[in-house]
């Protein structure tokens, strides 16, 4: 009990999931898991099977506590019985629960990144006034700012006139702004923004292929072959294990209160390299041509192209991303801590494909 456990929502997610693998290998802290049933899965079923890869399934009981719950309902769906034990027990709380879908609907989307955080939030208040709680911290995403203009973001400020390209990022925006009047209403919170997550650094491995993998699936099933972007822009996308890392040496630091950093890569890869690591390391992989992104947007290429548009649209702002991420609270925290900005380079593009294409996910 002096542990000092933790809650945390989206643990069978991809950043939660490795979270709590790198949690139990390294601490001994009790974890809280916020866990919905699923089909016929109940809670406890999830987090064991959550745990079974790692051998680690034992622990669910003692060292991991499955509590049921949905972040849509009111009181995040928990028994009282487990919010009074929450509130006897936890000290910090991760609220990493979220629709990362891109092309998730409004609905879907505001119901469980605004509501979600609304009701994650009424919680940490309940457990700062009523119990324990002694750090909250929230995910968000660096493209709170809306990746279809350009933009020089910093760390401890949202953008005022955002212009998202989806209701995932116009969604996670009303939910940081939510987290935001918290903080300064006095609920000691941390906010993480981390650009596009793929798979870790030296194995390109990931859990789920989520956010940016069903886009580079249309390709290389060659649903698509035009990409409306410039061979020299970026796109922004950092290793699992950096952010897991960067947030776990973040999160202890008693400074952290209070701030928001942003988990981006300094180096972001161009659209040609990664053509040029389909074309040399997937030579099997279809062409894929890049078309001019104006006239792409004013719909003068042919029916073909234009048929594409939908599959597509929800990932141009990322493209074409003309956003830039302040990274100074980062990179201070960071200082020291043996944890370096992450090489988003050739090398690591083909290792993260390489990954997907030998479980399976993408064809090469
Ligand atoms: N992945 C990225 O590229 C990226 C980039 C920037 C920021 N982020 C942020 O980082 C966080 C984690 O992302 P991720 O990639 O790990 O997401 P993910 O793999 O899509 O996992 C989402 C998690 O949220 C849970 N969840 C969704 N709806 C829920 C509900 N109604 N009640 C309870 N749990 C619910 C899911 O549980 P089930 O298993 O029950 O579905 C799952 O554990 C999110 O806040 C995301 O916005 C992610």
């Amino acid at each position: 009990m002096s542990d000092r456990p933790l809650f945390i929502t989206g643990a069978t997610g991809a950043l939660g999931r490795r979270l709590i693998h790198e949690l139990l290998d390294t601490t001994d802290r009790t974890l809280y898991l916020l866990i919905r049933r699923k089909g016929r899965l109940s809670t406890q079923d999830r987090a064991r099977k959550l745990l079974a890869p790692l051998g680690l399934d034992a622990l669910v009981g003692s060292r991991v506590r499955a509590v049921e719950g949905d972040v849509t309902q009111p009181g995040l769906g928990l028994d009282p019985a487990d919010r009074d034990r929450l509130r006897r027990e936890v000290v910090e709380f991760f609220h990493i629960a979220a629709l990362t879908e891109l092309n998730g609907s409004k609905d879907q989307c505001d119901r469980i990144n605004i509501g979600g955080t609304t009701e994650a939030l009424r919680l940490a208040w309940d457990l700062l006034e009523n119990g324990r709680l002694e750090r909250h911290f929230h995910f968000s995403t660096a493209y709170v700012p809306g990746s279809l203009r350009p933009y020089r973001s910093l760390e401890d400020e949202m953008a005022p006139e955002p212009a998202h390209a989806n209701h995932y990022e116009a969604s996670k925006y009303e939910g940081e702004r939510l987290v935001r009047s918290a903080m300064d209403a006095g609920l000691p919170v941390t906010i993480f923004r981390p650009s596009i997550v793929v798979g870790d650094s030296a194995t390109g491995e990931v859990t789920e292929f989520n956010v940016i993998y069903p886009f580079f699936k249309l390709y290389v099933h060659g649903i698509l072959n035009v990409l409306p972007a410039r061979a020299d822009e970026t796109f922004n996308i950092v290793p699992i294990d950096f952010v897991t890392r960067a947030v776990r040496a973040i999160a202890s630091r008693p400074d952290s209160v209070g701030k928001t950093y942003h988990l981006t890569s300094e180096r972001p890869p161009s659209i040609g390299t990664l053509l040029r690591v389909k074309d040399i390391e997937f030579p099997k992989m279809p062409p894929v041509t890049l078309v001019d992104p104006e006239e792409f947007d004013r719909g003068t290429h042919s029916f073909v192209v234009n048929k594409v548009r939908r599959f597509i649209e929800p990932y141009l702002g990322y493209l074409r991303c003309q956003l830039t991420f302040d990274t100074s609270n980062a990179r201070a925290a960071l200082d020291g801590s043996g944890i370096a900005f992450p090489e988003t380079d050739y090398e690591f593009l083909k290792r993260i494909l390489q990954y997907a294409v030998d479980r399976k996910y993408l064809i090469a």
